[in-house]
């Protein structure tokens, strides 16, 4: 089978919902995927920050197959020899009393949400079915019922009513709004994306966060953080939060828990939330099965071992710096933290980002747009120096076909 097979076979047999970029995808090690000629990349996208270990990282590889050979599903009727290491892992890495473990982002955000309303009848005191909480205009959550009811982009929206009550939209980085919408003694919590990824890597004002976590500790409203793209390690910290020295009241993670290699979700609080919840309540059948707690105590191993924030945090800048110096009139700002980096394009001659994602992909180094004018650039936090040095100059000279 050649490439336009692989393709052709996608499309017949599989539902149009996403739109990839066309290039067939066989092996990854590293920073770097082949394709089904053997032609290599470069990966910018890093499956949406999922990969920050890197492809087939032999340490969580290995930690998935040895586990795999042993047991890989209970279900939560029963207890497993994993599970209880993996909780005591990640609450002690994370500094929270509980974890609750999902498998998909979307699942751990509706997680935090109903974890969310269940504080806020059994312990702020709302009234019944009465809870609001607060998030985003430009969010992602996911792709679920109540989180596209959150929604403000209309293809996700639209013709999938009825929505989920109880949601208060405001604009992102705008502490007046959020102060405006905290006056309401029905919310009872705020979700928000301390970078907002799939916008387009929108970096909110510095101190937006901190204050608006203020805001929310005056309120008795709970600070609810969505780093399932922005955590471990991807913007130079361990979370986006830390830049600001902001401890959430729920942590939602998902994506590089498990170094891309299964899904794996997480929500953590402390027992007076968490807590709230009781037996029988909430639940997933593969949330924390003992695969998933091998693979996310590797994966999070890797990050501190390898040092990963730290590289991401260094490398930033460097490639920051290198795309502001790229003289090309469609680069129209460039923009980001660690390794979560967008530029933003300026259509040129009828040339938008997928023009440009397309002529990359021929240089060897692939990159998705995002909201037609934007491209994103997140490889994995494992490349060195000399590897991203490598891949800007790829950049520069796709930009340069342009002019
Ligand atoms: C911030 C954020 N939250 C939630 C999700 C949903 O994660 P999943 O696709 O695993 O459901 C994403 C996915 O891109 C995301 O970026």
């Amino acid at each position: 089978m050649n490439a336009q097979d692989y393709i052709n076979r996608e499309d017949k047999y599989g539902a149009h919902n996403y739109h990839p970029l066309p290039v067939v995808l066989e092996r990854g090690e590293g920073p770097f995927v082949w394709d089904s000629d053997g032609k290599r990349y470069f990966d910018f996208l890093s499956a949406y920050s999922a990969v920050n270990q890197g492809h087939c990282h032999p340490k969580i590889i290995k930690a998935l197959t040895d586990q795999a050979q042993r047991l890989t599903l209970t279900s939560r009727a029963f207890y497993n020899t994993a599970l209880g290491e993996y909780e005591e892992y990640v609450t002690k890495y994370f500094k929270y009393d509980k974890v609750l473990p999902m498998n998909s982002g979307a699942e751990a955000d509706e997680t935090a949400l109903k974890l969310c309303r269940k504080w806020a009848y059994k312990k702020k005191g709302i009234s019944h079915d009465k809870a609001k909480i607060i998030a985003c205009e430009g969010n992602f959550h996911g792709r679920t019922i109540t989180i596209i009811s959150m929604s403000t982009d209309p293809d996700a929206r639209n013709d999938y009513g009825p929505f989920t009550p109880g949601i208060v939209i405001i604009p992102y980085n705008d502490l007046k709004a959020l102060e405006k919408a905290l006056q309401d003694p029905d919310v009872a919590g705020f979700l928000v994306e301390p970078i907002q990824g799939e916008a387009g890597v929108y970096v909110p004002d510095e101190g937006y966060l901190k204050k608006a976590y203020d805001l929310c500790k005056k309120h008795n409203v709970l600070f609810i953080a969505d780093e399932v793209q922005t955590g471990i390690a991807r913007t130079g910290k361990l979370l986006a939060c830390d830049h600001e020295g902001v401890r959430p009241d729920i942590l939602i993670l998902g994506k590089a828990l498990s170094g891309g290699v299964m899904p794996i979700s997480a929500v953590l609080a402390d027992d007076e939330i968490m807590l709230t919840i009781k037996p029988g309540e909430h639940g997933s059948t593969f949330g924390g099965n003992p695969l998933a707690a091998k693979v996310a105590i590797a994966a999070l191993e890797v990050i501190k071992n390898e040092k990963l924030a730290e590289n991401a945090e260094r490398l930033g800048k460097i490639f920051r710096d290198e795309m502001k110096s790229i003289k090309s009139d469609m680069i129209e700002l460039v923009r980001g933290k660690g390794l979560l980096n967008a530029v933003i394009i300026r259509p040129k001659g009828g040339k938008t980002a997928w023009d440009v994602c397309l002529v990359m992909k021929d240089k060897g180094l692939i990159a998705k747009p995002t909201h037609d004018h934007i491209i994103r650039f997140a490889p994995p936090l494992v490349i060195t120096e000399p590897q991203l040095k490598e891949a800007i100059s790829l950049i520069r000279e796709a930009f340069k076909l342009f002019e």
